[in-house]
């Protein structure tokens, strides 16, 4: 069954829909380019999308909805930001904005970040997945990391085919580039990948100038890296076999529960799939427990354990660095 092409039709976008519900990844077509989709609000599928893109770190994904009112659960939108979702909606425009604290929309697909990229897609056969499904999708374009976008469903088959349940085949893309993404979280927009729609376009709706995020002075590595992840107030220590118990412990696998300010399994049966879905909340608690000290026991460094111990290793340097 994995990484089988069907037609987009009315019954496999059904049997899609149903599969997204059950936690499983499907590819399909937007009119940009082809996305790795999975329910956002299911933290163990948005894992699975890291693991099958192959990437070692974790970069926010963009959730997709069917309009505004689907967005509004999950982000903040300021005056400007529904401007551009009445000029640009449903298109090729990702808008990042704070994340609405009561969301179900899993941690992970910020990647711990207090913000959200969201868009609305405008393709047939994303809108009525969407609408199957009954759930906002995760979903990066359906390529590997490093590779590139996918405009044709043999190309998701031939890159990543073996990592979705299904690849819903809607033909060739319209567009063939991806999304423009502009964020809206800071003093003024700023555009952080340019894309289908252009920049002058959007100066155009906004009346003024899309500051290039190269002059907004953050050292970032990638859009949303970074500069503005989650860092916790309490210091971090890594690979520890041993602890006090004024610290709070973020475990992984068989690990005995001794003494600790708090405690936490990533996960007990050593699923790095479960791990990376509960990184971020586990963090959280951690340093909400007030203890000055989180101690994480060693996770291993295969599959989607690199890019936890990436961000682990993120979250244990010295602040300046982060
Ligand atoms: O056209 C597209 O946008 C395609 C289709 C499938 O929708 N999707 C796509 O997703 O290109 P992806 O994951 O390959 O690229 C998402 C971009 C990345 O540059 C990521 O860093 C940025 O959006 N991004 C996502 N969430 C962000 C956030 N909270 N803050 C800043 N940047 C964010
Ligand atoms: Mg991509």
């Amino acid at each position: 069954m994995k990484g089988r092409i069907v037609p987009a039709n009315k019954e496999w976008i059904a049997e899609a829909g149903q599969m997204i519900r059950a936690g499983a990844l499907v590819a399909f077509p937007t009119e940009t380019v082809y996305g790795l989709g999975a329910d956002a609000t299911n933290g163990e599928a948005v894992a699975r999308i890291f693991d099958a893109k192959g990437r070692p770190t974790f970069n926010p994904l963009i959730v997709h909805v069917l309009g505004l009112e689907q967005a509004l659960i999950i982000g903040v939108f300021s005056p400007i930001a529904r401007q551009l979702t009445e000029a640009f909606w449903p298109g090729p425009l990702t808008l990042v904005v704070s994340r609405v604290a009561t969301s179900d929309v899993s941690d992970l697909v910020s990647a711990g970040l207090t913000t959200i990229a969201l868009r609305s897609p405008d393709h047939p056969v994303a809108r009525a997945l969407l609408a199957e499904a009954h759930r906002p999708l995760a979903a990066p374009s359906a390529n590997r990391s490093g590779h590139v976008s996918a405009t044709r469903a043999e190309h998701v088959g031939e890159d990543i085919g073996d990592k979705a349940a299904l690849i819903l085949d809607g033909g060739q893309t319209f567009l063939g580039l991806e999304s423009t993404v502009v964020s809206l979280v800071g003093d003024v927009p700023v555009l952080l990948r340019p894309g289908a729609v252009t920049a002058e376009a959007i100066e155009e709706v906004i009346g003024g100038r899309l500051a290039r995020h190269e002059e907004t002075g953050k050292r970032l590595t990638s859009p949303g890296q970074l500069a503005s992840h989650y860092a916790p107030r309490a210091h971090l220590r890594l690979n520890a076999y041993d602890w006090q118990p004024d610290e709070a412990i973020l475990a992984f696998g068989a690990i005995p529960q001794r003494p600790a300010h708090a405690f936490i399994n990533l996960s007990e049966s050593g699923d790095l799939v479960e791990a990376a879905a509960n990184l971020f909340a586990a963090l959280r608690a951690l340093d909400a427990s007030g203890a000055m000290s989180i101690a994480a026991t060693p996770i291993p460094p295969n599959g989607l354990g690199e890019a936890i111990n990436d961000r682990l290793r993120r979250a244990a340097a010295p602040r300046d660095q982060l």
